[in-house]
């Protein structure tokens, strides 16, 4: 499969047979993002939490191609208020759709929506696609419980951020890659506005000083995983 990061919080997913899903797809606001939210498409539309950063342009996006929105069960009502079509889930449950299973983790954030209508607790992602796990941890402060989810759920790729200021910082973040031990760590939540600007080669030396693979996207790339 494809995984598409368009900087920030936002990726997308392509399956091999051509399952497009869009993770926090904040595009157009975006000034890191090379890409606008008219020039992709999506079949399914995960949202970790309700901040604008992240909701972003998921509600054009999911009106314009007809998407099921997942996410956990007030942010999907919220969505669903807007005359879209969602998924509820809720934090520690998994569910299995026609591209792979996904589950939600609890994440140290907060949720509220662009029209300050309440949308539950944050939320990180587990996403698992052709035997690959996926480890979306949305906007989150470190906690220990990150050893458990990676004990529990072993992870492939883990996108954490980095940029400190609203998240973890780098040396916090080198921190969740030791506890939820991914085969391949990548940085994620920096460098899109001044006050979370990082250097995120930083943050690679140290993932690698304790023996873990990081792996930096620019902002617009796409990689075979
Ligand atoms: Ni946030
Ligand atoms: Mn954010």
């Amino acid at each position: 499969m494809k995984l598409k990061y368009f900087g920030h919080s936002a990726f997308q997913l392509t399956t091999k047979n051509g399952i497009k899903i869009l993770i926090d797809p904040f595009l157009d606001g975006n000034p890191v993002s090379p890409v606008k939210s008219k020039d992709v498409d999506a079949k399914y539309i995960i949202f970790t939490h309700g901040h604008g950063d992240h909701v972003g342009d998921g509600l054009k996006i999911g009106k314009r191609c007809n998407s099921l929105f997942i996410c956990v069960n007030e942010l999907a009502e919220w969505v669903k208020s807007k005359g879209l079509n969602a998924h509820n889930m809720h934090i520690g449950g998994s569910h299995n759709f026609e591209f792979g299973r996904v589950k939600f983790t609890i994440a140290h954030h907060g949720s509220l929506s662009p029209d300050n209508q309440y949308t539950g607790e944050a939320s990180g992602v587990l996403i698992t696609i052709e035997g690959k796990t996926i480890y979306h941890t949305g906007d989150t402060g470190l906690f220990y419980d990150m050893k458990l989810i990676g004990e529990m759920n072993p992870i492939d790729y883990m996108l954490l951020p980095i940029g400190d200021n609203y998240t973890m910082g780098i040396t916090d973040a080198v921190k969740a890659v030791e506890l939820a031990n991914p085969k391949t760590a990548i940085p994620i939540h920096y460098n899109t506005f001044p006050v979370i600007n990082t250097d995120p080669n930083e943050f690679k030396k140290r993932v690698e000083g304790i023996g873990k693979i990081c792996k930096i996207l620019s902002f617009g790339e796409e990689i075979e995983i």
